[in-house]
């Protein structure tokens, strides 16, 4: 559940906060001679939606694939309900597990209907009976509201209902934090919609959520706070409105003018 009280908290964005669920400290990341992510410093509190903007190659993606160790950090740290999961011993696994991550392709298993596509990670790596999966994964998909397509194969279902099976497959490890990467970016306009409702079900069901989008409707709708990236570095961060109506960077009012453009 939200933490009302340090949800609505007044201390200016961007400040750190009493026990935040993740806090990153100057994280670095560099490919060779490339740094692509340049000292990013972030305090995310339970509950909160954070939606993260920025032109392409700005480093978003590489900032959630350090935050469940997709990626190694080569500098920084990232603490995770009171862990540093930067740690040498940190066991990225049991990370893995607390930390759901939705991607732009939904990488289902083809030969598994979505019931089973949804159980997979659940009789593996949570060691939960077949029965005990099977129950929870016909709830997750009811809940992304596919509960009539429990025994459909992913070329039988449409991009978006095949996106909202993934949600489901990671919602069923009952994660404490959710990433989604472009999660609407690979589908037909038509059939985004009702996957950014069901994430917006899930914002308002008190999940903590770090959403990398290019659907502004919803950052302006669902996020308490938008975080503009460019270079690798956060220009800028606040309220929604306070972001796109009154942006304090040449840099985002540039990349706003052009993706309200578009
Ligand atoms: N495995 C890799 N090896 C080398 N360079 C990489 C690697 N992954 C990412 N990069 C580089 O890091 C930079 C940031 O990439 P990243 O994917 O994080 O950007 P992004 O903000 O998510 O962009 P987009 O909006 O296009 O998805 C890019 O210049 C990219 O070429
Ligand atoms: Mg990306």
């Amino acid at each position: 559940m939200p933490d009302i009280d340090t949800r609505a908290t007044s201390a200016p964005e961007g400040a750190p906060v009493d026990d935040p669920i993740i806090r990153i400290v100057d994280l670095h990341k560099s490919f060779g001679e490339t740094d692509v992510l340049r000292g990013i410093s972030l305090d995310i509190r339970r509950g909160e939606v954070v939606v993260v903007l920025g032109p392409s190659g700005s480093g978003k993606s590489t900032l959630l694939r350090c935050l469940n160790r997709l990626e190694e950090p080569t500098g920084g740290q990232i603490v995770f309900e009171g862990e540093d999961i930067t740690a040498p011993k940190a066991d990225v696994n049991k990370i893995r597990e607390r930390m759901g991550m939705v991607f732009q392709q939904f990488n289902l298993f083809p030969h598994l209907d979505a019931v089973h596509n949804v159980m997979l990670a659940q009789t593996k790596v949570l060691k939960r009976s077949a029965a005990d999966a099977k129950r929870i994964a016909i709830e997750q998909l009811e809940r992304v509201g596919l509960g009539d397509r429990t025994d459909y194969y992913p070329d039988e279902l449409s991009g978006g209902q095949q996106q909202r099976v993934a949600i489901a497959r990671a919602l069923a490890m009952e994660p404490h934090v959710m990433l989604f990467d472009e999660a609407t970016s690979a589908l037909d306009p038509e059939l985004v919609r009702g996957v950014l409702d069901v994430m917006r079900e899930l914002a308002h069901g008190g999940m903590t959520m770090i959403v990398v989008t290019h659907e502004m409707g919803f950052a302006r709708d669902v996020a308490d706070r938008v975080i503009f990236m460019d270079g690798g570095v956060i220009v800028e961060q606040g309220a929604p409105e306070e972001v796109f109506e009154h942006p304090k960077s040449e840099r985002t009012r540039a990349f706003l003018g052009e993706v309200n453009l578009k």
